[in-house]
This record gives structure tokens, sequence and C-alpha cells, in this order.
């Protein structure tokens, strides 16, 4: 039997416990993955900002790297996400305490770059982001934003291809005609424990990903980043594109 995205206990998902294993120690990983989504952004609006962008994070969870990555292009950010204790933990961030020191590394890099370095990103997180529980799945293409970003959500939440490739589907589905957007996935990943409990992965490769996106994109590419970040999975694959005219997707 396949886990389906349903079936995991995404209300016992502990983000705490999840920014310890992932991201409280800043892997080589994930500050190139930044240095990528920061560079690709930039070059995406070389020629100017339009008025009144709106992005999106998909699936946000305890990660806020890649909302970081969209901060000085937009006017809003909004941060979609399914479990529970993920959301209330996004909203903590999103407070006016401001987020968490653990995001300040991730910063770093992103400010090395002109677009980014003069912001002062505690308080525009605050101002911009609005947290939202949604499923990725449920999302239909009524709502649809200017820029946006999954990370590790469509291959990290079920076992069953027909998910993940319904999960890309729904993401390219919130983005607007030329939209930039960056998309992560696990590669050839297992599965993965988060404290107590098990989470489903579909396994991808950089042949799947991108068959799964080229539908819907006017540009696109793909990073095989070849790192181990635990065993149960072979690397990361980040994609960087613009979605095509929403009328051609199948
Ligand atoms: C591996 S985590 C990735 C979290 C974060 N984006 C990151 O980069 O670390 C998978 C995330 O997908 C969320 N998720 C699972 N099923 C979902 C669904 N149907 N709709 C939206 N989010 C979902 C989980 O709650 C979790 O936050």
């Amino acid at each position: 039997m396949m886990d389906r995205n349903a079936d995991a206990p995404w209300s016992k998902f502990d983000p705490e416990v999840y920014v310890d294993l992932n991201y409280r120690t800043p892997l080589e990983v994930d500050l190139l993955i930044v240095r990528l989504l920061r560079d690709y952004f930039s070059r995406c609006f070389a020629g100017g900002v339009p008025d009144s962008v709106r992005g999106v994070d998909v699936g946000a969870g305890a990660n806020l790297y890649p909302a970081l990555s969209m901060l000085p292009w937009c006017e809003k950010l909004l941060l979609l996400e399914y479990a529970r204790p993920n959301v209330e933990y996004l909203e903590r961030q999103a407070s006016p305490e401001g987020y968490d020191a653990v995001w300040d590394r991730f910063w770093d890099v992103l400010r090395e770059a002109d677009a980014y370095r003069d912001l002062e990103p505690r308080n525009r997180f605050g101002e911009i982001v609005r947290v939202e529980r949604a499923n990725l799945l449920d999302l239909d293409g009524q709502r649809r934003w200017d820029i946006g970003t999954m990370f590790f959500v469509a291959d990290s939440m079920s076992e069953c291809p027909d998910e993940f490739r319904r999960g890309v589907r729904c993401f390219m589905d919130v983005l607007n005609e030329g939209a930039p957007f960056a998309a992560a996935f696990m590669k050839e990943s297992v599965g993965y424990r988060v404290g107590e409990h098990w989470y489903p992965a579909y396994r991808v490769n950089e042949d799947r990903v991108r068959a799964s996106l080229e539908p819907f994109t006017a540009e696109l590419e793909i990073h095989d980043l070849h790192h181990m970040v635990r065993s149960g999975h072979e690397g990361m694959i980040l994609a960087l594109g613009r979605r095509n005219s929403a009328i051609a997707a199948p």
C-alpha cells in the first residue's frame, strides 16, 4: 500500500525538531540554493520591479529562506501551509517579535546582492507576510500570484506518483503567466523522519522533475545538486523558471 498525502501525520509535524534537523546549522547545499535563488530572481527583475508584486510560498513549513528570497520583489507575501503546528510556527515568525535568529545566516547570503542589501528583513517580513492554512492539492487556479516558491513539498508529502504530479500542477496553477518560480525536491527520497513521526516521499530524479514541470514553463533550468544531507536520499534538485501561458497548460 502506498502512503497517500492524507494518510501522513501532518497534525503531529514538529517544526522545532524539523528546524534542528535541517536548518539550525545551515548546510552548504542550502546556502548554495539561496545563492541560486538570489541570483535568479535578481536576473528576472533586472529590468525593474513591477508595482504590487504578490508572492506565495506553498507548503512553507518551518523554512523561511524561500520567502526571504522573495522579500525585495513583493508588496505582499503569502505563506500557505497545511500542518497546523507549522502554521503556528509561521505565524510566530511573522509576528512583531520578529523571526528567529536561525534565519539570519540565510539572509547574510541574500544581502550580498544589491536588491537585498538595504532591506531591513525582519521588519519587512513582519509587514508583508501573511500565513494561511491551505491544502496544496485543493489549489485550483482561482487565486494566482506573480512569483512563487515550493520547497520539498510535492515530492515530500506522498508516495503516489499521481499526487506528486498533481502537487506540481497545483503549484504551477497558482502562478500568473510569466511569473518567476523556484521549486526544490529531494532526490530519490524514501521518506523522512521528524522526531517520532515518519513522512512519505515520492522518489524523483532530474528527469522526473523536468517532465513534471516542462508543460507549464516558458523558461526552465534544473540544478542537480549532489549533496548528501542524510541517508535515505541522494541530493537535491532545484528548478528555476517562469510560468508559461496559463491557457496552454494541459
Ligand atoms: C519536507 S517539508 C518542507 C517544508 C519547507 N517548505 C522546507 O523547505 O523545509 C513538507 C511540507 O509540506 C507540507 N504539506 C504536506 N502536505 C501538504 C498539503 N497537502 N498541502 C500543503 N502543504 C502540505 C508539510 O506540512 C510540510 O511543511
